[in-house]
């Protein structure tokens, strides 16, 4: 028994915040923005859509490229980070209510960026255990509720979004996802970090008043050590699995920052033509990125059935992961 990834769906919400709205806002410019980041626009949720709203919306686009019937899931995994309420319940049971699934287990997870894949190794193993058939798993991202606007290091570079996939039993190995890896070093928890308003600094006025409910980040510490930690990961998953660039039909990186995905493009020798990027049109939307990235490509009409996926993440925690995934859905 393999598991496959059946489907993809992606929501992108409709405002858009150009590099030159920031210009309003904060001291920054279009052309820094691009050139240290590749970033020129990203969506921005409506005051009343809530990271459930999005992820809802993906996860239906899935479901119905999936060819299955609603009852046929058997379980939803969410990854976010900003999820519609602080502690309960789950983001993934607000899901599940609204796309109307339930008797299911529905559960989030906390990896940040690298939220999707770990989710895709939880729903490998689900499904190679045979505990279930058919796993719902989506990234889902309201940043723009974390996210501090007086703070130009850090508010040019997210936006929100959505991505899901549908995760399903399959005795076909070349439509298996190949392997997943996935680690994390708490060492450098306050590279990426919201400090404000869970149990360690619970929310009050001066936690507010100091802004640390907002996304905090070491831009240029986590630059660096996410170029070094990708490039292992990937080279490492490759050999492991015994694969060469050559056997790779697309990258699909997680879309933080265009100058650490052409490092570690560049690093493992790999086509720019077969490496996707959409950090230019959504900006960095953490646990949404790779699966929104993946749904681009798909709705393209570039990723084909039997095509193989590298996909590689960093983010807050640290946390990071890498996936060798071969697109088993239909071209609709
Ligand atoms: O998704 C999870 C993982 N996240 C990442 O992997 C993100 C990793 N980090 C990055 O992508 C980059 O470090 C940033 C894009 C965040 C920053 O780029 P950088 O080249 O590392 O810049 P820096 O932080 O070293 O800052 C360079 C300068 C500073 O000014 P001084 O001290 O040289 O005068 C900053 O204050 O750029 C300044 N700066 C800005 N200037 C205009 C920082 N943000 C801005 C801005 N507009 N928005």
């Amino acid at each position: 028994m393999f598991a496959a990834l059946k489907s993809i769906g992606a929501y992108v919400p409709k405002k858009v915040l150009t590099n030159k709205d920031f210009e309003k806002m904060v001291d920054t410019s279009d052309e820094w923005i691009k050139k240290r980041t590749g970033i020129e626009k990203r969506h921005i949720a409506a005051d009343n859509e809530s990271t459930s709203d999005l992820a809802a919306k993906a996860c239906e686009a899935a479901i119905v490229r999936s060819g299955l019937d609603k009852s046929q899931i058997d379980a939803l995994i969410c990854a976010t980070i900003s999820p519609d309420y602080l502690c309960m319940p789950s983001t993934a049971c607000l899901v599940a209510d609204k796309i109307g699934i339930k008797n299911i287990p529905s559960f989030d997870i906390s990896a940040a960026c690298s939220g999707f894949v770990y989710a895709l190794a939880i729903a490998k193993s689900f499904i190679e255990s045979k505990m279930f058939k058919n796993v719902l798993i989506v990234g889902a991202e309201k940043l723009s509720s974390i996210v501090d606007y007086t703070d130009r290091t850090t508010c040019v570079l997210f936006g929100d979004g959505a991505g899901a996939a549908v995760i399903s039993s399959t005795d076909k190995k070349e439509e298996a996802i190949i392997d997943v890896k996935i680690s994390s070093d708490g060492t450098y928890q306050d590279f990426l970090i919201t400090p404000g308003c869970g149990s360690k600094n619970p929310c009050s006025k001066e936690v507010l008043e100091n802004r640390l409910n907002y996304i905090k980040m070491k831009g240029n510490e986590t630059f660096k050590l996410a170029v070094k930690t990708l490039t292992n990961d990937v080279l490492e998953i490759m050999k492991e699995n015994n694969l060469s660039s050559e056997d790779i039909d697309y990258f699909i990186p997680h879309q933080a920052n265009y100058r650490i995905i052409e490092a570690v493009r560049s690093k493992m020798n790999f086509p720019k033509e077969k490496t996707v990027l959409t950090v230019a049109k959504y900006g960095n939307t953490s646990a949404a990125s790779i699966p929104m990235a993946m749904n681009d490509w798909y709705e393209s009409g570039k990723l084909k059935k039997g095509d193989l996926m590298l996909l590689d993440t960093f983010g807050g925690g640290l946390t990071w992961g890498s996936a060798l995934v071969h697109f088993a859905g239909e071209n609709l």
